[in-house]
This record gives C-alpha cells, structure tokens and sequence, in this order.
C-alpha cells in the first residue's frame, strides 16, 4: 500500500523549509534556504527582511524539494505549515504558499505548530538511522531554541503536558545576547560553542538565577546574561578598556575589545551554567514522571556540551536528531502534519497565522 505523502512547509523565522516525508517518518526530500548570512550584519533577525527574503527562496526551495523527491503532485496527500508560534511576516508567506498548494491541488491543508515540529524532528528516520524503531510513548522533550525553552511531557500522539518552560529569555536567546555582549557575533549558539572550546568553564562562577514564584520545572536565563554583562563590564574597567562604560554597545560584527582568552574562558563559563540548568531540570523530571526516553530538540541542542553532559548526567535513554533536524527544518512540519492529518484536524483555507501560538 502507498505511504501517505506529506508535503511540509517551514516559515516561522530565518529559515524556508520545505520537505517530502513519507509515513510521517520518511524523508524523501528536505531543502532548507538558511538566511543566517543576510542577518549577521543586524545581530539578530530582522523580521522584514526575513520575510522579503522568504518571498524570494520559497518557489526555488519548493522546486527543489519537488525534484529531489521525485514525486509527482498526485501523489502528494496533504500540505502541512507553520503556523505559529513565530514572526507574523514570515509564517504568512509559508501559510499563503501551502494554502495556494492545497487550492491549486485540491490538497487538505494542515496547520502545525513550530513547536510540535520540533517535538517530531526525534521521530524522522535519517540516513544515519534508516528503520529507526520508534520510541515509545510517554516520553519527555526537552525543547531548546531561539524562541523557546521547554520541557513537555508527550503523552501520546498530539497529546502534551507542559511541565515548565523558561520564564524570561529563550536558551538560544541568551545564547544570542552573551555571544553580541562577547563581540562573537551572530548566530550566537555556534559562536560560543567554538569560542568555549579553548576556554575553562570553570574560570567565573554565574550563579544559578534564584526563581521567586516560579514553578520547579521552570528556567530563567536572563540572570545570568546580566551577570555576564556586569563581569565584562568590570573586567574591562580592569583592564582599562574604555567601551562608553556599556558592552552593549558592540556593533554586530565587533570584536570584544577584552584577550582572546579571556572571552574563551566566559564563553565557557556561561555555557556550562546554561547546561547544568537544562540538564539539572531535565533529569528532575525523568525522575518526576518516570520516562524511559528524553527526546532534545530546537536549535540549542546542536550544542556539543549539552549534547555530552545530557548524555552523561540524564538516566533516561537521550534521543537527539540530527543536527541538520534540530534547527528549523520543513521534515519536522510534515513529521507532526502526518499525525495531525491522521487524525482528521485538518484546517480551511482560512487558516490564519498565530504569532503567540501555545503548544498547552
Ligand atoms: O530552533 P532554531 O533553529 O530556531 C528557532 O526556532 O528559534 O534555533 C536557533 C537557536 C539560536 O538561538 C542559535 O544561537 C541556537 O539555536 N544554536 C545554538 C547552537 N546552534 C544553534 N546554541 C548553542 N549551541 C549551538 N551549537
Ligand atoms: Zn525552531
């Protein structure tokens, strides 16, 4: 029997992402035009210039995506989008393109949330891993990116309990900021990670932030990007470093005016306290739930450090995808748009996009 054929597409930040996934697990194409050289200049994505250039990659993505799959549109089954959470400007040209699809092919259309992308990214089979056995149910995700930080209990198919989730900055988001305040430029994650490569983690201590009314599965980074400010700050006083008295003040692209070493050794320092509070939480609620298996997704979980100390430190099985599924990617969007479909949800064309989208 032929394997239900969905077509995924991904437009919720700087990435355009379109994908053929077969049985919601097999990757038959998934292109990704990245944008990440077009926003190094601001630090940062700049949300008009994501979507002009979304307007620009989409038809070549979904071409190319159409021919590396080899499948014809008759034998596409149904078109899953982004529809939130993310930047109005960008979900509206991915959510326009599939509605466009879906008349024009007379294709049901599918609304999937980024975040349960993200959750299902775990559930591709890869090249790495072809036939993967599927990890059974329930089990915990461990979601880490740029807009987010979370830790969901996945119940069964489509059916999630939100344990906790960051209460100020995003992980990926304090990645960002340290690596601007760092001079090490944009995207932030990867930039600290090489940066921490040749410094010691232990240099500076960053307190842990303590969390007044926050609940115990809760995270908050943006304690320590302060304190990771307020040490450069003293440290350039103490090195005689004149910055107009703000590290903040760092034009994207900038170098930290502070030794190479010295940077190495506070990248490594924070870091290491924003994977000791995801891998601590973590572990606390495999033991608080019971799960065998801890699924890690979004963009933060290309981190080597996190990747080794979950590895170490979680007692549950620890699945991560691939680094090309971790970041935004249109694989994950058909993965859950699969199961969604399954279950009949599917949307009209007056499906609308959702900035502030809640996965709970
Ligand atoms: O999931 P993603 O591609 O986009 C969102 O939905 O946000 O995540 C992007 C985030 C950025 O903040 C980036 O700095 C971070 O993931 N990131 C990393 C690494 N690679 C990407 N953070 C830490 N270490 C990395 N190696
Ligand atoms: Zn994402």
């Amino acid at each position: 029997m032929k394997e239900t054929i969905i077509l995924g597409i991904e437009t919720s930040c700087d990435e355009t992402g379109i994908a053929l996934v077969a049985g919601g697990r097999k990757i038959l194409s998934n292109k990704v035009a990245t944008q990440i050289a077009l926003h190094r200049r601001y630090g940062g994505v700049f949300p008009e210039v994501a979507s002009r250039q979304h307007v620009i990659s989409i038809l070549p993505v979904l071409r190319d995506a159409m021919e590396d799959a080899g499948v014809s549109w008759q034998e596409i089954d149904a078109v899953a989008v982004t529809y939130g959470p993310g930047l109005p400007g960008s979900l509206l040209v991915g959510v326009n393109m599939a509605k466009g699809i879906a008349w024009s092919s007379n294709l049901p259309l599918v609304g999937v949330n980024h975040l349960e992308g993200h959750i299902y990214s775990s559930w591709l089979e890869t090249p790495e891993a072809p036939e993967k056995p599927r990890h059974p149910f329930p089990f915990l995700a461990l979601l880490v990116s740029g807009g987010h930080t979370e830790l969901i209990l996945v119940e069964r198919h489509l059916r999630y309990k939100r344990l906790g989730g960051t209460i100020d900055d995003a992980a990926g988001e304090a990645f960002d900021k340290v690596a601007r305040v760092l001079g090490l430029g944009y995207p932030g994650g990867p930039a600290i990670q090489k940066a921490a490569e040749k410094g010691n983690p232990k240099a500076f201590h960053f307190p842990k932030a303590k969390l007044r009314m926050a609940g115990e599965f809760d995270f908050s980074f943006s304690g320590l990007k302060t304190a990771v400010l307020r040490q450069v700050q003293k440290l350039e006083a103490e090195y005689g470093i004149s910055n107009g008295g703000d590290a903040r003040r760092l034009k994207p692209g900038e170098g930290s005016p502070l030794p190479e070493q010295v940077v190495a050794d506070l990248a490594a320092s924070f870091q290491r306290a924003v994977v000791r509070a995801l891998v601590e939480k973590t572990q606390k609620a495999v033991e608080r739930t019971g799960v065998k298996y801890v699924c890690v997704c979004g963009g933060v979980s290309a981190n080597k450090a996190l990747r080794e100390a979950l590895h170490a430190a979680v007692t549950a099985e620890v699945i991560m995808p691939p680094l090309y599924l971790c970041t935004d990617n249109g694989a994950m969007i058909a993965s859950a748009g699969y199961q969604r479909f399954l279950a009949g949800q599917t949307s009209g064309l007056d499906l609308d996009v959702v900035p502030n989208l809640r996965l709970v």
